[in-house]
């Protein structure tokens, strides 16, 4: 069967595709980085509760606290990708997700069970000294599983090729497992939001006056530590993935695409400079560069997006139907909804003041 007779036929966008594209990879970025502040602070503070005998652990504690927000940000900043990535990819990712619907529409169910896990962590703290583990551990688990439907969606809307599977599984229960890139993809964003969940606890500790200054500069070195060894596994991991990439994807970023080839270069420099500033104990820099590769890497990856729909489909392609109007008042609302995240920010950041008080 021809792969291409599979894609639903597109519907024309309003405004050139650019500003489509230019904001789904901005607000992916987003979505990226308060994932691995998510992921990677369960699984810190899942290690601790694990080594630690139950009773008072105060990386826990603030771990605890900034779970609650982190998934809402998550859940937030996923939605705006979604619809940008919809109106480009629009015939590719609705037909993935209807492979994969079972799945795909548990993504909501999980995605409720994790943040109510995530509150009783938070509430039953001192409660249930010896059982919070354990909400925590499935919060993360059932984390860990959306995350693992995500790669599966991504990696199946770029494989046209993959979808006539649709014909065996009738009812949405197809998982891209024939992809051989998906296990060590999945890896790569898992290993990654353990460097920046540690960064991201150092960051927080840097601004806890409250701290006895001894144990503020111990929690920073942690989090550092974190963030360094996560980052050497990172690296391995980079690589192995590199080589596990079909050799058309593959060679657009060493040398058969000049933007593709320095986008990557740019991103492994990146990552280098994570790991001096993280053997250094340079938080500031380390965290600066940690946001760099990761926005290289959102470029490196819709390339090789593009790149594995060559064959089919370029977004450049879509027709255009001009009409500016839905854009601008997009622009306007998005402007009076970040001014009011900012307010709910300022909101949360004081009860958690008196909270601690
Ligand atoms: C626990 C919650 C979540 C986790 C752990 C998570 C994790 C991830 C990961 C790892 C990826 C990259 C997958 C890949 O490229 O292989 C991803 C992509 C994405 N996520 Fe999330 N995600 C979560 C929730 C959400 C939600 C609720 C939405 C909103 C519907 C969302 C929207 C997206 C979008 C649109 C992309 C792909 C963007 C693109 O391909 O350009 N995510 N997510």
């Amino acid at each position: 069967m021809n792969p291409a007779a599979l894609i639903p036929l597109p519907d024309p966008l309003q405004v050139p595709w650019g500003w489509f594209q230019f904001l789904l990879l901005l607000t992916f970025f987003l979505h990226l980085v308060v994932m691995n502040i998510m992921i990677g602070c369960a699984f810190i503070a899942l290690v601790k509760e694990l080594l630690a005998p139950a009773g008072r652990s105060d990386l826990c504690r603030e771990v605890s606290r900034q779970l609650t927000y982190a998934i809402a940000f998550t859940v937030n900043f996923g939605v705006a990708p979604f619809l940008f990535l919809q109106v480009l990819y629009g015939q590719f990712i609705y037909t993935s997700s209807i492979i994969m619907g079972a799945y795909w529409l548990a993504v909501v169910f999980c995605l409720i069970a994790a943040y109510s896990l995530a509150y009783l962590y938070r509430f039953q703290f001192d409660a249930w000294e010896g059982g919070r583990r354990w909400f925590l551990g499935l919060s993360l688990a059932i984390m860990l599983l959306i995350g693992f439907f995500f790669t599966n969606n991504m990696t199946l809307m770029q494989s046209p090729e993959r979808w006539a599977a649709y014909f065996n599984h009738l009812g949405g229960f197809f998982l891209n497992f024939g992809e051989p890139t998906l296990l060590i993809r999945y890896l790569h964003f898992m290993v990654a939001a353990v460097a920046g969940g540690g960064l991201f606890l150092a960051g927080l500790a840097h601004f806890q006056n409250r701290l006895p200054d001894e144990d503020r500069r111990a929690r920073i070195k942690n989090g550092l530590l974190w963030f360094t060894y996560a980052t050497v596994v990172e690296v391995a991991v980079g690589i192995l993935f590199l080589f596990s990439l079909p050799r058309p994807v593959r060679e657009i970023f060493i040398g058969g695409d000049w933007l593709a080839t320095l986008l990557f270069l740019g991103s492994l420099v990146g990552a280098f400079y994570c790991l001096l500033y993280g053997i250094r104990q340079k938080l500031w820099p380390a965290v600066g560069a940690l946001l760099l590769t990761i926005l290289l890497m959102v470029l490196v990856r819709d390339l090789a997006r593009q790149a594995y729909l060559a064959p089919y489909f370029h977004p450049s392609q879509l027709p255009l139907a001009p009409q500016y109007s839905p854009m601008l008042l997009f622009f306007l609302i998005l402007i009076v909804g970040l001014g009011i995240i900012a307010v709910m920010l300022r909101l949360a950041w004081q009860s958690t003041k008196e909270e601690q008080a």
